[in-house]
């Protein structure tokens, strides 16, 4: 290579690295392996290694050491950490006050009233008054220990004023200031600016090097206490507790005696909170008593005592430049706005969703149209109103594409029409190479050496038709691999390391649970709270599969929809095929029993759940039987020993339950037994 086109190639990779550091550390998000992001790295310090007046003080190869590994330990969280559920209007607040009322059988509540900070959750873990651990979201269950970074937060105390075993929670934030004191710093060294506090809190807590994050200025408001004083009795209480504790708890709380104050708060913090410090997105309306909210307690994904007031999103004007569509994993065809770029919320937003063909019908959108974007809380943002008095041309309607823009295969479309798919499910590139994406993702099986532009060489050069293809890779088919990367000419092939580490990867990923496997096998609608739902109530794919319709809706918060696509799915013999050979490749197709017993009073006891509970999941039952030395199966049966029967349970149940002569019992009989 000439220096010419030396220089080119260090400035190009310079810009890719740049490019994915900045989707990593301040999206949280990756498009490449880390093997990938390796090679990329490697040949920059090779060639900068080897014409060292190209070398630059700016270049990514010295800011991240020429490394970055995305290793933390996991651990379990005491608690799951859930999500809030949003509400937008006074009539949504009424409605949760309404709720919670019946719920509690009485009719006056008291509220408190908190500032939904935009940040980061963290958990964080004190053994006798010492700092132990701090723990991200992770998928809800268990987290990442950013321990070391957290420990650089100036605000989080390393010591309590008292010698006590907490667990805490709150949100990590980079303040408004002290985000534009780091963007400016970004200016003067000409390098690309941090796109918006949340995302750089994200990303830098995520780095591998405490030393830049105590540079982040990164600070933490505390919002609730999960464990540690049973003398606290209501939510005032135990903020002003982690107060005196030394913790940083804003003073901008209100104790509302009812749902008018509640939308006062929600009213006078509308414009307000612009002037303060800290983003915010909303208000946090938590019931105040504690003993209400365990008796409220939580769907699988959030709390029945706490609810999010959302306020409307910012809004931009910009222009379509083009519309796109993408095919996804499940075949269905999003259309995609193409936008003259544009800041909106803190970052540059260049696409916007167009969801669907109902909603491009809805808004009208044409290419050149003016159009208003809007942030609904999503990364993503969404086209929300076009401005047609400002449409030059009459170009007629826009018209959605019938054939796959990937394969060319006639386009079907859903029952209400609204969603179009490539019926090519088989075939179609990017469902093909979605579908393996999907399998080998974070959230699913983890393989964390095998990206995206591998994945399409490994199908491209015949070696893998499906997931289970992955499991029967050696050595010797994937050295010396072609593979093209994104954006570049110039073909790759897979050298000895690489090649072991997927090789290494993929075995690893032997180990993941069967949650992770059914999620990895990506069913329409089933995503990840639902595989774990699904696991735990069936433990093994065998009974899922033979599992009825009515078996499946019986489980907590699945729906038809769901029902519907497992059974759809496995009707597949090419699906169950699959299975079979991942089956024989050893990965996990049924959930570990992991029970600690509480007693043995319901030894050979069998039970059946029917119907739904007031403050108690399906799942809560069932822990609670097994906990206690029972059983649940799914259906009844001479074996049955008690039908325990919810609300709405069906009459067919009852009928047949008394036929075997099988005991019915409530909620409170239940308890009386154990
Ligand atoms: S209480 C659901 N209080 O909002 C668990 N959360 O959507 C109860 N958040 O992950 C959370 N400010 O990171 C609570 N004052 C506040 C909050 C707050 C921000 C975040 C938190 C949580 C998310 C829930």
């Amino acid at each position: 290579m000439d220096n010419k086109s030396v220089k080119k190639r260090i400035l190009q990779l310079r810009k890719e690295i740049n490019f994915h550091n900045k989707l990593y550390y301040e999206e949280s998000r990756n498009i490449i392996s880390d093997y990938e992001y390796d090679i990329k790295i490697q040949e920059l310090i090779k060639l900068e290694n080897l014409y060292p007046e190209l070398k630059s003080s700016s270049s990514p190869s010295i800011k991240v050491g020429g490394k970055i590994t995305k290793d933390f330990k996991t651990f379990m969280h005491v608690a799951p950490m859930l999500s809030l559920s949003n509400t937008y209007s006074n009539q949504d607040l009424d409605d949760f006050d309404k709720r919670v009322k019946k719920n509690l059988n009485i009719d006056k509540v008291e509220y408190l009233c908190e500032l939904k900070y935009d940040g980061v959750a963290l958990s964080i873990n004190y053994e006798n008054g010492l700092f132990k651990r701090a723990l991200t979201r992770g998928d809800g269950t268990k987290g990442d220990d950013i321990s070391n970074n957290a420990i650089t937060i100036k605000t989080l105390p390393i010591k309590l004023s008292e010698s006590v075993n907490l667990e805490v929670r709150g949100e990590a934030f980079i303040s408004k200031k002290n985000f534009k004191i780091l963007n400016d710093q970004k200016k003067i060294n000409n390098e690309e600016l941090f796109s918006n506090p949340r995302n750089t809190a994200s990303g830098s807590l995520k780095m591998q090097d405490s030393t830049i994050v105590s540079e982040r200025r990164i600070n933490c408001y505390l919002y609730s206490l999960v464990s540690g004083n049973e003398n606290v009795v209501n939510q005032e209480e135990s903020l002003n507790y982690l107060k005196n504790l030394g913790f940083n708890v804003p003073t901008t709380f209100r104790k509302c005696k009812n749902i008018i104050e509640v939308k006062e708060y929600v009213d006078y913090w509308e414009n307000k909170r612009e002037d303060l410090d800290v983003e915010t997105d909303g208000i946090v309306i938590k019931v105040n008593n504690l003993e209400y909210q365990k008796i409220l307690g939580n769907t699988s994904k959030s709390p029945r005592w706490a609810i999010a007031y959302k306020y409307k999103s910012e809004s931009k004007k910009t222009k379509v430049l083009d519309i796109k569509f993408q095919v996804g994993r499940t075949g269905a065809i999003t259309p995609v706005a193409i936008l003259d770029p544009v800041e909106l919320g803190g970052s540059i937003v260049k696409r916007a969703s167009l969801h669907n063909s109902n909603e491009i019908e809805r808004l009208d959108v044409r290419i050149n149209d003016s159009v208003y974007i809007e942030k609904g809380g999503e990364i993503i943002p969404k086209v929300t109103k076009v401005i047609t008095s400002e449409r030059i041309l009459d170009t007629g309607k826009f018209k959605f594409i019938d054939i796959c823009p990937a394969c060319n295969n006639k386009l079907k479309t859903s029952k209400d029409q609204a969603i179009h798919y490539c019926p090519n499910y088989k075939n179609c590139p990017p469902q093909v190479s979605g579908r393996i994406e999907h399998f080998i993702s974070k959230n699913a099986m983890n393989i964390e050496f095998l990206g995206p532009e591998t994945v399409k060489g490994l199908i491209n050069n015949g070696l893998i038709k499906d997931v289970s293809d992955l499991y029967l890779l050696k050595y010797e088919d994937i050295i010396d691999l072609k593979f093209n990367i994104e954006g570049e000419d110039k073909v790759r092939s897979l050298k000895n390391k690489s090649c072991k580490n997927i090789l290494g990867s993929i075995e690893k990923s032997k180990e993941n649970e069967f949650s992770n496997v059914l999620f990895g096998l990506g069913i329409r609608y089933v995503g990840k709270t639902t595989a774990k739902k699904l696991a735990e109530n069936f433990k093994s794919i065998d009974t899922i599969i033979s599992a009825s319709y009515d078996e499946i809706i019986e489980v907590d918060e699945i729906g038809d929809k769901i029902a519907e696509s497992l059974i759809k799915y496995f009707k597949d013999s090419e699906n169950l095929l699959i299975i079979e050979k991942l089956k024989s490749s050893g990965l996990n197709f049924t959930q570990e029993e992991n029970i600690k017993l509480k007693s043995d009073k319901l030894k050979n006891k069998i039970f059946v759940i029917s119907g739904k509970f007031k403050n108690y999941s399906r799942e809560q039952i069932q822990k609670e039987i097994e906990e206690n030395g029972g059983k649940v199966s799914k259906s009844l049966s001479s074996k049955t020993s008690y039908l325990l029967a919810g609300e709405n349970m069906g009459p067919k149940k009852k009928i047949k339950a008394k036929e075997l002569n099988i005991i019915l019992l409530d909620l409170k009989n239940f308890f009386e037994l154990i």
